[in-house]
């Protein structure tokens, strides 16, 4: 994992060189992986079958990934190890890109547009640590921003499967309070063609 440990280093530091707020309003665009045209129709059942069957085997079926001698060989894709709701990759579209375009690892494109977004979305209605501009209300940060950053997310929605509403929670994940700034429009998973 050292790699990845200094990529994303070296891309946060190329980040902040330009100048960009660490508490951004609107979400950064840096590198990243076109989603393919989203389908008229997504299951939670089929992604969460074809994430059983295609992402499991490494991210476990719980979304806890693989945790060894205190590093992730595996990332979590949700849960309390995980990217928190302020992160690009909790918006269905950019998850979908991210998974056409590299999972399962080794075999990007390998799988169907239609079973990259209805992973991702999936994924996306996990629960996850707080997105780092929570107030201490859903509603706010919805109020700010579910027009801009959380428009393609599922920020404090109910989950159509059981109604729990997602991320209404004060939980900040293993990650702590701490990582507060920089967690936040991680470069990385932005992609580029984002309404603004
Ligand atoms: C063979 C093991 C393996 C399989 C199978 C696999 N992944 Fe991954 N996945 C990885 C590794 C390793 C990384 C870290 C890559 C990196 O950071 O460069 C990763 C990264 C990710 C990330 C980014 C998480 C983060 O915080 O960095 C997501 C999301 C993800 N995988 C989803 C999936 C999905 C969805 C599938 C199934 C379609 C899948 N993976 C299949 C090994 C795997």
């Amino acid at each position: 994992m050292a790699a990845t440990t200094c990529w994303r280093s070296l891309a946060y530091h190329q980040w902040l060189a330009k100048g960009a707020p660490v508490y951004p309003d609107q979400p950064i665009y840096g590198r990243g992986f076109p989603a393919p045209e989203r389908p008229d129709e997504l299951s939670y059942a089929n992604g969460e079958q074809l994430y059983v069957e295609n992402c499991a085997v490494c991210h476990s079926e719980d979304g806890s990934g693989l945790y060894q001698d205190g590093e992730y060989v595996f990332p979590a894709p949700w849960g309390d190890g995980s990217n928190n709701w302020g992160a690009g990759i909790v918006r269905t579209h950019t998850a979908a890109g991210f998974i056409k375009n590299n999972m399962p690892l080794g075999q990007p494109l390998s799988l169907s547009d239609q079973e990259a977004w209805d992973i991702a979305y999936y994924m996306t209605q996990q629960e996850r640590p707080q997105d780092p501009r929570y107030t201490g209300s859903v509603d706010e940060v919805l109020e700010k921003f579910g027009p801009t950053f959380h428009k393609n997310s599922s920020y404090g929605q109910e989950r159509e499967v059981d109604g729990h509403r997602l991320a209404d929670h004060a939980n900040w994940g293993e990650k702590g309070e701490e990582v507060k700034p920089w967690n936040v429009g991680q470069p990385r998973f932005e992609d580029l063609d984002v309404e603004k």
